[in-house]
């Protein structure tokens, strides 16, 4: 119990001071299980302090932890998009170390992949894409498709069956892509607006295409926001893998982690409701600020007929998934 409390204040200690990289190395548990793999030849002086071997395998040596990014991409769009690949380092550390020190046992986590499901598959999801080997992954800025120009409502797609490990990024997405630090600004609210306008939670989506980040078990079961709660209540085995719900739990986790500790303020008044949300008729405006640089407002469930506002990309089996 003891190592247990020690182990879980290091590790928030920890999380709290490295944002991005591996959140904690677990000091070890000497005990007589360990003595036998790490015994050592020499004499062992009996004031001489246990320095653990660091540990490595051909894996940490030869994977590749960051997106390939093409050459297609010119240097202002390879810029933005490490800035927005940056931003989904940083929602993935926040979401992972959600769960690695709440389990399943937080709101947030609760709200979005219910009581009883098992946090290790999402967990899992996160520590993947943040960590797996990108390298037979691709980014590319040129239109090998055609579809950023024949489909003006694309921000960017998965190549599908043409390359399954590269995405394309539509010149849209370069107009419209926000960073995460403005989470929650211009009355943002997860209920309302596509979470899809920020890089981060985009980027997610993509690369939660890519056969070697998730094999294909990340579905759409629900996109709309209710259609989320009711599946975290009523069917916890697909809200784990549900793509837009990893989506939001990653996007509140941060919020709440770096922004304000209740969530997005728009979202706040709906949680008096029983999460009966009958968004569409709700009397909240967000088109109310017609300026350029609003991106937010032109991304609203009501604006939702506009370009930036659907997010499509195509399946292994051709279908095209909007939302
Ligand atoms: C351990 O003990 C030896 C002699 O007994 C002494 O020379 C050495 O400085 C000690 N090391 C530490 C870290 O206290
Ligand atoms: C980069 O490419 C985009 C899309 O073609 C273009 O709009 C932009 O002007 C280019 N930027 C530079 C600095 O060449
Ligand atoms: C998830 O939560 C339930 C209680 O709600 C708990 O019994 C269960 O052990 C948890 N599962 C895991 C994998 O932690
Ligand atoms: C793959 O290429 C074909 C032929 O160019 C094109 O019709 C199709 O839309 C492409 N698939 C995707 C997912 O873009
Ligand atoms: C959850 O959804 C899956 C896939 O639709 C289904 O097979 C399963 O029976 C559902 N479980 C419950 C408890 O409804």
């Amino acid at each position: 119990m003891k190592l247990t409390v020690t182990f879980l204040s290091t590790l928030a200690a920890t999380v709290v001071t490295t944002a991005i990289a591996r959140p904690y190395v677990a000091e070890p548990i000497v005990d007589g299980a360990n003595f036998g793999v790490f015994a050592r030849q020499e004499a062992v002086a009996s004031n001489e302090t246990f320095v653990p071997p660091t540990i490595t395998s051909p894996a940490s040596r030869s994977l590749q932890p960051d997106f390939p990014i093409h050459e297609s991409c010119n240097k202002s769009q390879r810029m933005q998009l490490e800035r927005g690949l940056f931003d989904l380092k940083r929602l993935l550390r926040g979401a992972a170390d959600h769960i690695l020190l709440h389990g399943n046992q937080s709101e947030v986590y609760q709200t979005y992949f219910g009581e009883g499901s098992d946090p290790s598959v999402p967990l899992g999801i996160y520590l993947r894409v943040l960590e797996s080997d990108k390298s037979a992954t691709l980014f590319r800025c040129d239109d090998p498709d055609r579809n950023c120009e024949t489909q003006p409502t694309y921000n960017g797609h998965w190549r599908g069956n043409n390359a399954t490990g590269e995405t394309v990024i539509c010149p849209l997405s370069f107009q419209t892509r926000l960073p995460i630090e403005k989470a929650c600004a211009n009355g943002f609210s997860l209920i309302h607006d596509n979470v899809n306008v920020y890089w981060a939670t985009d980027l997610l989506h993509r690369a939660m295409h890519l056969p070697t980040m998730t094999n294909d078990h990340v579905g759409h079961t629900a996109d709309e926001y209710p259609a989320l709660l009711e599946l975290a209540r009523n069917n916890v085995t697909e809200s784990v893998k549900n793509q837009h719900s990893l989506q939001d739990f990653a996007f509140e986790a941060f919020v709440r982690a770096n922004i304000d500790e209740q969530g997005c303020p728009a979202d706040r008044h709906h949680e008096d409701h029983d999460h009966e949300h009958e968004h569409d008729d709700h009397d909240h405006d967000h088109d109310h600020d017609a300026s350029p640089t609003s991106t937010i407002s032109a991304t609203s469930t009501s604006a939702s007929a506009t370009a930036a506002a659907q997010d499509c990309h195509t399946h292994a089996d051709g279908t095209v998934h909007c939302v």
